[in-house]
């Protein structure tokens, strides 16, 4: 008997009919964002095919609705390469830079020209492959030419048809490009469902994109409100278009969602219209967008102009400036952080600046006070980047305000009363240590954090509460933390206690590079605490460094490791460690290079490379005993340049540093090493 026949086909017939009509109904509501039934309706459905599947398992097929989230976690990404390399877009946010680019792009094609004048979408940029109408594999852009698989997750996405719909003949291979996002109200929600577990909040809708994307276990993505844009065709087998316009619609019928804001411009005034038009828009639009991409419309000139090795000639990404707004100092405060650094924070009248309300920024220092001459009573414009921190970027001169006295830092902690040390320079500090309930507070929750021990559920709003209620005085008294005890505590239940406990219990076996940066010694960031661990192995050998040794670790100058020597051999930071070895902490050995071919020589990669992965390249390096850091300095000493190099790669020229290509860098490694 066949295969086929075991089940009857009035089912077989009953499961085809649903899913149509579950996918039909997924694109009402995904795509459209208008949905023609229930959501119990929907939901009718949606087990109906649920428990004919169970019953019937041969029926099921990858491209069943009920398939979108396939469950296992990974251990990781699988790298793809891309089809064709995923090239960015040449931007500038002035009005002269968009024209220049337009009369070049007139110039080379001798004539008018028509553009396509898109939103550019502030998410993360995915590449989707459709192989005879079904979703085969999506990507992130990666390095541009190697990307992340991210299929299983991508798949969860309501708005990324699983097969594309058959208003329009499926290619037999589709690639195209988009965004995909989280809309305003769902990034709002989402931050507030992670305040109320206390765990991190993402900084916009963006990172909140792309880290629910990037995600090991597809199911976690599942619950992110994530949504799909289409944007460009990177390739199509069988079917030709002729513009950008023809290619929107076909997306259209394929069932995917387009931008309603997409405007055909027929010279760069329109275009520039349109720019304008969003602009002002653009804190009552529902998704973020930070400017316009501004594309010819005709695919046959498109291909006529072709591509530099970075950008594509046909587009533009005419961007939007910063959002700024003018507000007023109420009060300059004074805030300690873990280190003891005193950092003068403005306390703003509330503006909303671009959707966020703005209430505070930092001054960073006593001379960033002096440089923008601000005192209490001023009004301020501010400034809100892409990435919401708010600065305070001038002063603005007005006759009618009021203005306060000259600021100046006080001479006492204002946590602890301790007079403040200011070692020259423009910072100033509380020496009070973790006596020092500010500082105090801060080191605990550096402790707890992500590149430190990374204890899940130990947010600031769980520090102060532990502190308030006497629980933790110290470090080490984290380790100690009993369920019982953390049940008196507001918020907690049995459960969260519980987990809270098994947090702290398996941080307690850690990595020595995780451990350094967790004891937060001044100026030892998460990159000197690996070269540090990578240097000594162990925590012994690290404590019995002296300043000389410190400073034998390439990477670390005279100052800093004067002042982690300090630190290190202080004795309130021996009992902490004494003390919290006690509790039952142990610190792994750090690997050691293998050999010291390249002991004090740094490293920056830029471009991509053809022999090995960035990560397996700075592995490498590593395991030699030399260093890898992301940006170009006069400290660098090698740049090594693959296919498509960065600036990092003018960075290099212009700072005179040695540049390798892929093959000169595998030659100066020792035999064996690769
Ligand atoms: S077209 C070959 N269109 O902007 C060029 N990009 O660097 C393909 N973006 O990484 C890109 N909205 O993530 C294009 N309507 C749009 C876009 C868009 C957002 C992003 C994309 C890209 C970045 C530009």
């Amino acid at each position: 008997m066949s295969e086929k026949s075991r089940v009857p086909s009035d089912v077989r017939e009953r499961v085809e009919e649903l899913r149509e009509q579950i996918r039909h109904h997924d694109y009402r509501y995904y795509v459209l964002d208008s949905p023609e039934i229930s959501d119990a309706a929907y939901d009718e459905l949606y087990a109906e095919l649920k428990r004919l599947e169970a019953e019937q398992p041969e029926l099921v097929t990858p491209d069943s609705p009920t398939q979108r989230v396939s469950g296992q976690t990974r251990p990781g990404f699988n790298e793809v390469e891309h089809h064709a390399p995923m090239l960015s877009l040449d931007s500038g946010s002035d009005e002269e830079t968009l024209r220049r680019f337009d009369s070049r792009v007139r110039t080379a094609l001798d004539g008018p020209v028509v553009y396509i004048v898109e939103p550019k979408l502030d998410g993360l940029s995915v590449e989707l492959v459709y192989e005879d109408g079904q979703l085969a594999r999506a990507a992130t852009r990666g390095d541009g030419r190697v990307g992340e698989d991210i299929t299983p997750n991508v798949r969860t996405i309501g708005s990324v048809p699983l097969t594309l719909r058959a208003e329009r003949e499926a290619p037999s291979r589709l690639a195209l490009r988009g965004e995909a996002i989280m809309m305003i109200e769902d990034f709002e929600r989402l931050n507030a469902q992670l305040t109320q577990a206390d765990k991190p909040v993402f900084a916009n809708p963006r990172n909140a994109a792309a880290g629910s994307l990037r995600q090991l276990d597809p199911g976690v993505t599942a619950e992110r409100p994530l949504v799909f844009f289409a944007y460009e065709i990177m390739a199509v087998d069988g079917q030709t278009f002729e513009s950008q316009s023809d290619r929107l619609t076909a997306f259209g019928d394929w069932g995917f969602k387009i931008s309603r804001h997409v405007k055909k411009a027929d010279d760069i005034d329109e275009a520039i219209a349109w720019h304008h038009q969003l602009e002002s828009e653009r804190d009552d639009l529902e998704y973020e967008i930070d400017g316009v991409v501004v594309k010819l419309d005709d695919l046959a000139a498109r291909e006529e102009l072709g591509a530099t090795a970075h950008h594509p000639r046909w587009a533009f990404a005419y961007k939007f400036e910063p959002r700024r707004e003018i507000s007023e100092i109420q009060a300059i405060v004074v805030q300690v952080g873990r280190t003891g650094k005193l950092t003068p924070v403005a306390m703003l009248r509330p503006v909303d600046v671009g959707g966020v309300t703005v209430s505070r920024a930092s001054l960073h220092n006593r001379e960033e006070i002096e440089r923008l001459d601000i005192r209490v009573g001023d009004k301020v414009r501010i400034q809100r980047a892409g990435d919401v921190i708010p600065q305070v970027l001038e002063r603005i001169d007005d006759s009618k305000t009021k203005r306060g006295p000259r600021f100046r830092m006080p001479e006492r902690c204002p946590s602890c009363g301790t007079e403040i040390v200011s070692p020259g320079g423009p910072l100033d500090y509380c020496p009070n240590g973790l006596a020092c309930p500010a500082q105090l507070k801060g080191r605990l929750q550096h402790f707890a954090s992500r590149g430190a021990l990374d204890i899940d559920g130990l947010g600031e709003r769980t520090v102060v509460q532990l502190l308030e209620s006497g629980l933790v005085e110290s470090v080490p008294d984290l380790l100690t933390l009993e369920a019982k005890e953390l049940m008196e505590l507001e918020g907690f239940a049995e459960l969260s206690a519980n987990n809270l406990v098994e947090a702290v219990e398996e941080a307690k076996h850690t990595t020595l590079d995780r451990f350094l940066y967790a004891l937060g010694i001044p100026e030892v960031g998460a990159q000197t605490a690996r070269d540090l661990a990578a240097h000594f192995g162990t925590l012994d050998a690290v404590l019995e460094a002296g300043p000389e040794d410190l400073e034998a670790v390439a990477g670390i100058g005279p100052k800093v490791a004067e002042a982690a020597h300090d630190f290190l051999s202080n004795s309130t930071t021996r009992k902490m460690i004494e003390r919290l070895r006690q509790r039952g902490l142990t610190v792994e050995e750090a690997e050691r290079p293998s050999s010291d071919a390249l002991a004090g020589l740094t490293f920056v990669f830029t471009g991509s490379l053809s022999r090995l992965t960035r990560s397996e390249a700075k592995d490498l390096v590593e395991s030699l005993g030399g260093r890898t850091t992301s940006s170009v300095s006069s400290k660098t000493d090698y740049v090594v340049a693959g296919e498509d190099p960065g600036s990092k790669y003018e960075q290099a020229q212009e700072l005179d540093v040695k540049i390798l290509s892929e093959d000169d860098f595998l030659a100066m490694l020792p035999k064996g090493a690769r």
